[in-house]
This record gives C-alpha cells, sequence and structure tokens, in this order.
C-alpha cells in the first residue's frame, strides 16, 4: 500500500495498544499523511458526555470506571461512523476495536462492503511509561486508579486482539516507547512512506 495509500488509493487501519500509548497522537499524523480521517471512539464518546446526548448518558459512568461501553452499543456508533462520506478513501480506527466480537462486528462491516483490512499498528508501551503519561494529561479518567482499571481491562478484553490480528497476517508492532516523531517514522516505513523531511523513515 503505502506510497500507493497517498497516491489515492484506499486505506483501512486499524490502531491498538494500552491506554496512553500514544494512539491518539499518531492517529492523527498518519490519518493526514494518507488522507483519511482518524476515528477515535474514546473521542466520540467524550464528545457524546459532552453534549449530553443519550448516547452521552448512556456511556459516561461508565467510561469513568475505566470499563469499556458495550459492544452492542459500539457496534451501532462505528457502523454509523464508518458509513460517513468521508471514509471513502478508508478510515485509521483508534480504539475499535477492543474486543474480540467488536473485531468480528469489524470483519462483518468490510466484507460487507467487499473492503478489507491493510494492517493493524499495535503500539505498545512499559506499564510504568503508560502511567506516568496519564497522569501527566490529567484527563478525566486520569486518575491513578482509573488507568491501572483501564490497563487491566486492556490485558483481559483487548490484548487477545494481538493474536488474532497476528494470525491474519495484518499485525505490525511498533515501539511506542520513542519520542513522537521516531514512533510517527516507524509508522510511515510500515507503509513505505518517508518521514516526510526528505529521508527514508525507520
Ligand atoms: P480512549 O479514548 O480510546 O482511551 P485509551 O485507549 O485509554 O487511550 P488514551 O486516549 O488514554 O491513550 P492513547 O493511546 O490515545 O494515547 P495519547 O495519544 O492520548 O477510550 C476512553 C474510554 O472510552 C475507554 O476507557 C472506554 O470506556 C471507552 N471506549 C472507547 N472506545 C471503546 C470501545 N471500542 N469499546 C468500548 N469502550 C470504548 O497519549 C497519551 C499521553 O501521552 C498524551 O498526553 C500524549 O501527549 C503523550 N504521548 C503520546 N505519545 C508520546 C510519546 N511518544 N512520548 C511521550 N509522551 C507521549
Amino acid at each position: 500500500m503505502g506510497a500507493a495509500a497517498e497516491s489515492g488509493q484506499s486505506a483501512r487501519i486499524v490502531l491498538l495498544g494500552p491506554p496512553g500509548a500514544g494512539k491518539g497522537t499518531q492517529a492523527q499524523l498518519l490519518a493526514a499523511r494518507l488522507g483519511v480521517p482518524a476515528i477515535s471512539t474514546g473521542d466520540m464518546l467524550r464528545a457524546a458526555v459532552a453534549a449530553g446526548s443519550e448516547l452521552g448518558r448512556r456511556v459516561d459512568s461508565v467510561m469513568a470506571s475505566g470499563a469499556l461501553v458495550d459492544d452492542a452499543l459500539m457496534a451501532e456508533v462505528v457502523r454509523e461512523r464508518v458509513a460517513q462520506p468521508d471514509t471513502g478513501k478508508g478510515y485509521l480506527l483508534d480504539g475499535y476495536p477492543r474486543t474480540l466480537p467488536q473485531a468480528e462486528t469489524l470483519a462483518g462491516i468490510l466484507a460487507g462492503a467487499g473492503q478489507a483490512l491493510d494492517a493493524v499498528l499495535l503500539v505498545d508501551v512499559p506499564e510504568d511509561e503508560l502511567v506516568r503519561r496519564a497522569l501527566l494529561r490529567g484527563r478525566g479518567d486520569d486518575k491513578e486508579e482509573v488507568i491501572r482499571e483501564r490497563l487491566r481491562v486492556y490485558r483481559e478484553k483487548t490484548e487477545p486482539l494481538i493474536g488474532y490480528y497476528r494470525e491474519r497476517g495484518l499485525l505490525r508492532e511498533i515501539d511506542g516507547n520513542r519520542p513522537v516523531d521516531e514512533v510517527t517514522s516507524r509508522m510511515f516505513a510500515v507503509f513505505g512512506m518517508d518521514d516526510g523531511n526528505g529521508g527514508a523513515a525507520g
């Protein structure tokens, strides 16, 4: 894909990794370069909470506790979002899927549209660094006990997706415990793109 994505072909990518790994940070940079929207389910849910919508009222306390919103509700949210006109060239999913049933839902959405994923980028970072980053950021759910709960939920519910996507030949592992621009370069390299500064990435 890579240069192809830049020259107009489609790109459908999932960013996987623990809370605080830098998925949101990298999603913006990579999506802009690929010319597709970055779709963050966490951002969508936080916007719903801020707007006081029915969805927001349903997910507010779940998010505050560090638990996951239920799969059926997330399926509705994602199905509607990926059907929007800005996804014509694809999308970069940040924070979805994060359970095996969500991965199956996504596979069904893609199959129904005659599409397939191009890659799943796993961004990994040691746990102490994840907690340090989250405490520095200080979002509503960035209190230490909630961060630890989000990490526990990640290990239990989301880590099985690593094997799921590895078996399907889609997984690409990126060391997220590096400066932001280095992580970005390594992601660009997966797609055969240079780092945007005239040099080859990686
Ligand atoms: P979500 O918003 O997806 O949170 P998360 O996965 O916990 O991810 P974060 O936003 O904490 O981290 P990130 O990896 O995006 O890192 P970031 O770039 O921000 O989900 C929140 C909640 O919504 C969930 O707990 C759940 O309740 C619900 N939810 C969402 N999706 C769901 C789904 N599919 N199913 C069910 N429930 C769902 O970076 C973190 C910090 O580190 C920032 O301050 C950043 O500046 C800094 N940083 C980034 N990169 C680096 C670097 N290389 N070096 C140093 N600092 C860095």
